[in-house]
């Protein structure tokens, strides 16, 4: 048996493909879900049944990520961390409580439980590049090392609570790692948006369930309502850092981040996938870009790998939206 990987966030749109991974790198998956009802799905997956790793695959229940003792249970004999668990920007949640405190207090209590837990070598958290941008943007080149001071709430609008949840949980956590010199290596992984191949959907509709909203809006003619700022990473590189991390000697601040401007999503399209276009499938939208100077090329050095581009994210995203329309071949 290899050793054991807690990881949290595994329905979600990283989360999954992260435990698709690390079950097929050999890694025994304890798996943090908000409720036991969510594993049947997850285990019930072909993705997941095709791996024959069911008995490599468990599951524990932590009902809210925001309470102190959240992970006591959870991090019990576990070698490994991967930490994903937390809300993105999302107009149905309270930015205060919903959105800003969860990032924080989830980084806290992860923390808090993994320094009782002997057993732990690693502990790797999603970060953003929202962690260390100013928001708005102000121009400056950012890198995996750049920080920011904690952003005083309360909050009132989804991004800014975001963008400050995210700091505070670095923050946070450089300032734990600083106190406590705990026997454990704390790695942060900085992605831009996230896009690329939905493992978990079944439907073309489910891909709207993840960040591809965003780049789907571009291309099935959506105005989007305000600017967003650049950089995008494809979901593999995401998954494969994520993993990678673990091993030993990996950096402990990972930026996966290329330029990008959304709107370049219409020309691939039209150019990959003109039959889709011309019988109305695909339709020209709009999503503003803010141009953002982040550099996460370091990460390309130290893991010997190229970022996949916002073409290669497009045209994924694309072809799975056309296989799941059951259009692919039109
Ligand atoms: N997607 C991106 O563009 C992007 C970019 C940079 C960083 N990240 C970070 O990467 C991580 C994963 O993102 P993702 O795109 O996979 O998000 P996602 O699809 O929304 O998944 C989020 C996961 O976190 C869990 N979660 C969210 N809020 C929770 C709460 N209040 N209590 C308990 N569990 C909660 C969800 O569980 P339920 O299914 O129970 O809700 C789900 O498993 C997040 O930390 C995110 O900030 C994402």
């Amino acid at each position: 048996m290899g050793p054991t990987l807690l990881l949290t966030g595994a329905n979600g749109f990283v989360g999954f493909k992260v435990l698709l991974s690390a079950l097929e790198k050999g890694y025994n998956v304890r798996a943090a879900v908000r409720s036991l009802s969510k594993s049947e799905s997850l285990v019930q997956h072909p993705k997941i049944q095709v791996l024959k790793a069911s008995d490599r695959l468990s599951f524990v229940e932590v009902p809210d990520i925001t309470n102190q003792q959240a992970y006591e249970e959870a991090v019990k004999g576990v070698a490994y961390v991967i930490h994903l668990a937390s809300p993105l920007p999302s107009p149905f949640l309270d930015p205060q409580t919903g959105i800003y405190e969860p990032n924080v207090k989830s980084v806290t209590s992860m923390l808090q439980a993994a320094s009782q837990e002997p057993s732990l070598k690693k502990l790797i958290i999603a970060s953003s590049v929202f962690a260390n941008m100013p928001f708005p943007p102000n121009g400056d080149k950012i890198t995996p090392e750049s920080r920011l001071a904690d952003v005083p709430g309360p909050f009132d609008s989804m991004i800014p609570a975001y963008s400050a949840g995210k700091i505070g949980a670095l923050n946070a956590t450089e300032r734990f790692v600083k106190e406590n010199n705990p026997s454990f290596e704390v790695v942060n992984v900085f992605p831009g948006f996230v896009f690329g191949p939905d493992d978990r959907a079944l439907e073309a509709d489910d891909l709207m369930a993840s960040t591809n909203r965003i780049m789907l809006g571009v291309v099935t003619g959506q105005e989007a309502p305000g600017p967003m700022p650049a950089g995008a990473c494809h979901v593999y590189d995401v998954a494969k850092l994520f993993v990678q991390a673990l091993n030993d000697g990996a950096p402990k601040n990972i930026g996966a981040t290329v330029s990008h401007v959304f709107n370049e999503a219409w020309d691939i399209v039209k150019e990959n996938f003109p039959h889709a276009v011309r019988s109305g499938i695909f339709t020209q939208g709009s999503q503003e870009t803010i141009p953002i100077d982040w550099d996460a090329h370091q990460t390309e050095v130290d893991f010997g790998f190229k970022f996949k581009t916002w073409s290669d994210m497009v045209v994924d995203v694309a072809r799975q939206y056309l296989e799941l329309l059951g259009k692919a071949k039109e």
